[in-house]
């Protein structure tokens, strides 16, 4: 029998700080934590054949937080794009980025623009990473394109559709099957609402930087068990 697995999956990583609080480290020594879990689990994720990946990096919100953990995530980014996510290239994966332009230095937005161009051929799977990214803005900023075509006049009032409205969002990607967000945490901290329509959620314990493929293959089991609906019977 064919085994259920769902086709976008939705990660929120959670509890870098509290992981690295717990061991007596710094909060940067668990984001540097979590982003070296992170080329392992996509693998394994790939691996299993699940096309659609998508990653809360960074949120809007997340620029209230102190300068210095601001300015360490970002360097890191610059890593994790300019190095770590090589072998992700290597099994020929598209990365794209959705979120806005604001508040990224320079030298990250240019390494994203960057993957983005080299991995555009990619057919294994897709990434789309949030960085700086709010799922109340992603509808604010598809609202004023949509806006924008009606009153050129590319677009009649009657022709905006589901359809016309996927078009426009950062990224035109099927809907999310299922979110996972570590920590324990029990929201969605603005994370692609609109996509998230009928995902099933899962609210592990753990913190991201232990969240690895076992954690992943468990969650998996759970996401199997569920019975999902879509408003039928
Ligand atoms: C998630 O871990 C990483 C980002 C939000 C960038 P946190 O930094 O939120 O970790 P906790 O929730 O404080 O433990
Ligand atoms: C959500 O986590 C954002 C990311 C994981 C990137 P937060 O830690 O920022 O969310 P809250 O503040 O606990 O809701
Ligand atoms: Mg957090």
């Amino acid at each position: 029998m064919k085994e259920v697995l769902p086709y976008h999956v939705g990660i929120i990583m959670d509890g870098n700080g509290r992981w690295a609080v717990e061991r007596g480290l710094s909060r940067s020594e668990g984001h540097q934590a979590g982003a070296e879990n992170l080329e392992s689990l996509l693998c394994h994720i790939y691996d299993r054949h699940i096309p659609y990946v998508s990653l809360y990096a960074f949120s809007t919100e997340n620029f209230k937080r102190a300068e210095k953990e601001v300015s360490f995530l970002m360097n890191l980014f610059l890593d994790l794009f300019q190095k770590k996510l090589v072998k992700l290239k290597k099994l020929n994966v598209q990365i794209l980025f959705s979120g806005r332009r604001e508040n990224i230095p320079e030298k990250v937005w240019l390494a994203m623009k960057k993957l983005e161009e080299e991995t555009k051929e990619g057919n294994r799977g897709v990434l789309n990473i949030c960085l700086n990214y709010g799922g109340q803005y992603e509808i604010v900023d598809m609202t004023k394109k949509i806006v924008s075509l009606a009153l050129s006049g590319k677009l009649k009032v009657s022709d905006i559709t589901k359809e016309k409205v996927e078009e426009n969002l950062y990224q035109n990607l099927p809907p999310l099957d299922f979110v996972i967000r570590t920590s324990g945490e029990k929201r969605i901290s603005n994370f692609m609402l609109y996509q998230s329509a009928y995902a099933e959620y899962y609210f592990p314990k753990v913190y991201f930087p232990d969240f690895d493929c076992e954690e992943f293959d468990k969650a998996i089991l759970e996401f199997q068990k569920r019975k999902r609906r879509f408003g039928g019977n």
